[in-house]
């Protein structure tokens, strides 16, 4: 193995080592999850959902319970996250919930055409390309079906500080403005029902002030050079959100097939 492939392999694990200690792997918060939920139209209609790239599932059982007539589907590709929701499934309230270990790239080959009657994701489609993610979950929506996502986007027209358009550049976050990503929508033939700008709050309360208090525990622990080189970089994470919160933010997007 190459070194550099060894190198951020370890990387990754001590990255993931805290995220599966988090009750979230990105931003959000139940009611904001709820908020865009309220947008779907003939929420009774809704009986077979997919939630893509769930983490540990904190929106997958906020959706469950909100919809405790529906079919939640959920995939991600990290089994321990997938193994501590599959753990939540055994509460009855969550019984609803079937998760799977499937990687999105495969989504539009795995489920059949009109599938679903939404599709869920919370701060993963990059993962993907938003465009791409756009086209696959369109192949395997119902006609008139949703698809409710979030994604970093710029919030304001302002100039962007070049100190925060470089970080966000070196995270490899391709970042654009949230008018300019609903022009892509509507070009890829959705239709844009709601977008909403996730406020501060849903980046701290359960993602990056246990993040803070997980990095706390594991430095000592892990004295490796490379767990700390990884901390040190996931607290950098920390202190240039403090920066471009004015200027850059998830965005939660409510589309109709
Ligand atoms: C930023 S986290 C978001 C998790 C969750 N939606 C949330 O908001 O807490 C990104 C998630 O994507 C998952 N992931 C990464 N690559 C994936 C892939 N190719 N297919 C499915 N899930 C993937 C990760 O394991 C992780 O759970």
């Amino acid at each position: 193995m190459e070194e550099n492939v060894a190198d951020s392999l370890l990387a990754n694990k001590y990255f993931m080592g805290i995220q599966e200690k988090l009750p979230r792997q990105g931003p959000g918060l139940d009611e904001l999850t709820l908020k865009a939920l309220e947008k779907v139209q003939k929420l009774s209609e809704i009986f077979v959902v997919l939630d893509v790239a769930c983490g540990v599932g904190m929106q997958t059982c906020c959706l469950a319970k909100a919809l405790p007539k529906a079919k939640i589907q959920a995939i991600d590709i990290h089994e321990p996250f997938i193994q501590k929701l599959k753990d939540k499934t055994k509460e009855p309230q969550f019984s609803n919930i079937v998760v799977e270990k499937v990687s999105m790239f495969e989504m539009g080959a795995k489920f059949p055409p009109d599938s679903f009657d939404l599709i869920w994701s919370e701060g993963a489609l990059y993962i993907m390309g938003i465009e791409k993610a756009l086209v696959e979950a369109r192949k395997i929506l119902k006609k008139k079906g949703f698809l409710v996502f979030s994604d970093l986007c710029y919030i304001t027209k302002d100039p962007i500080p070049l100190e925060v358009s470089q970080y966000l550049k070196e995270e490899g976050a391709e970042v654009i403005h949230y008018e300019d990503s609903i022009k892509k929508m509507k070009e890829l033939e959705y239709e844009v029902i709601d977008s909403f700008i996730l406020p501060s709050e849903a980046w701290t309360k359960y993602y990056y002030d246990p993040m803070r208090e997980e990095i706390k525990i594991n430095r000592e622990k892990n004295i490796e050079e490379k767990a700390q080189e990884t901390y040190k970089m996931m607290e950098r994470e920390i202190e240039m959100f403090q920066k471009f919160i004015k200027y850059a933010s998830y965005v939660f997007f409510v589309l109709r097939k």
